[in-house]
């Protein structure tokens, strides 16, 4: 290969000519080192020396907006927070600031539904893992489209098995670091087995989550549990569907529940939970069929209808 030395202007030049179809897919981006928003696709890039790159040293969210309704905004952003702290990254934005950053970025992108991709990142500096070689923490923020899953999956459910990926240590578990490979190979595990997703089990032979979702059970006594936050993700999605059941009485829930394999098969439903896919039934689990719950429709009704609500919880970007 031919070396070309670029000077600045050819560097942007090329930055600016790179075209790929998911660039169509993202709206808005804001960095606090760039210090403001641009909505150009091809300039949406961050530093090389992020330790968020070369380390995956950094947190991150992934926040859905409904009918320019935030959704479940103030758990997203606790999250974050606790998931930096329990790395020891001190935000460069206040909770309130970044909360203003959101709204402004989501004003200039014009979105109705949204997904937000939010990092807080170690910062530029050096190629190592020192975190104090860092100049400091970033915030990198994408609008990007809204896609939903087909409707089909809502009705007639996903397929899940069981995953062969060791399961991440209670510690790492509970903190949305960048840091995400185990996540990644049980997506390539359920991609390449032609499932919809896979869920891991913890050393004990507990069910413990999914790759980007959580899994809870309508059990044969009709109650709703979950397995406890000690040692998976503490889904916003997920508790907020145990609230919302709880507070209308419309089943017993217990959120902490030690789930072995053989509960799954014995269940009256098994459901995955998510910001992007919301509420989905399942219907096969390691091949064998299982029955979708009387309830699955209530459920998703019910998430779908308090992404429009205006609660102590969401925010219409419009008023930010
Ligand atoms: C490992 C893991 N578990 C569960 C979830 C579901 O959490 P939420 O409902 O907040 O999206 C996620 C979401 O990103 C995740 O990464």
């Amino acid at each position: 290969m031919k070396m070309t030395h670029l000077n600045d202007d050819q560097v942007m030049q090329k930055l600016k000519n790179q075209h790929y179809s998911a660039q169509s897919t993202y709206k808005a981006y804001f960095s606090t080192w760039l210090g403001g928003v641009t909505t150009n696709p091809s300039l949406m890039v961050l530093p090389m020396d992020d330790h968020l790159v070369h380390r995956g040293d950094g947190v991150f969210e992934a926040i859905k907006v409904v009918n320019h309704n935030i959704y479940l905004l103030r758990p997203h952003i606790d999250r974050l927070f606790y998931s930096a702290e329990q790395i020891g990254i001190q935000s460069p934005l206040s909770k309130a600031d970044l909360i203003q950053v959101i709204c402004e970025t989501l004003k200039i992108s014009q979105s109705e539904n949204a997904v937000l991709r939010l990092f807080l990142s170690r910062g530029p500096g050096l190629y190592s893992t020192n975190p104090a070689d860092s100049v400091g923490a970033q915030i990198y923020l994408c609008v990007t489209e809204l896609k939903p899953l087909p409707q089909e999956k809502f009705e007639k459910g996903v397929r899940i098995g069981r995953s062969q990926i060791p399961v991440k240590n209670d510690w790492l578990a509970k903190i949305k670091t960048c840091n995400y490979l185990p996540n990644v190979m049980m997506k390539k595990e359920s991609v390449e087995r032609g499932l919809d997703f896979t869920v891991a089990f913890d050393d004990q032979g507990f069910v413990a989550e999914s790759s980007t979702e959580n899994i809870f059970i309508h059990t044969k006594e009709n109650k709703l549990v979950h397995p406890g936050f000690d040692r998976i993700l503490k889904g916003t999605t997920m508790s907020r569907l145990f609230d919302l059941v709880e507070e209308r009485k419309l089943l017993p829930v217990l959120r902490g529940v030690k789930i072995e394999e053989n509960d799954l098969l014995q269940a009256q439903g098994l459901f995955m939970a998510g910001t992007t896919l919301d509420i989905l039934p399942v219907c096969e689990y390691e091949g064998k069929k299982v029955p979708i719950s009387p309830m699955a429709k209530v459920f998703l009704e019910m998430i779908r209808e308090d992404q429009k609500m205006a609660t102590s919880l969401n925010l219409d970007y419009r008023k930010g």
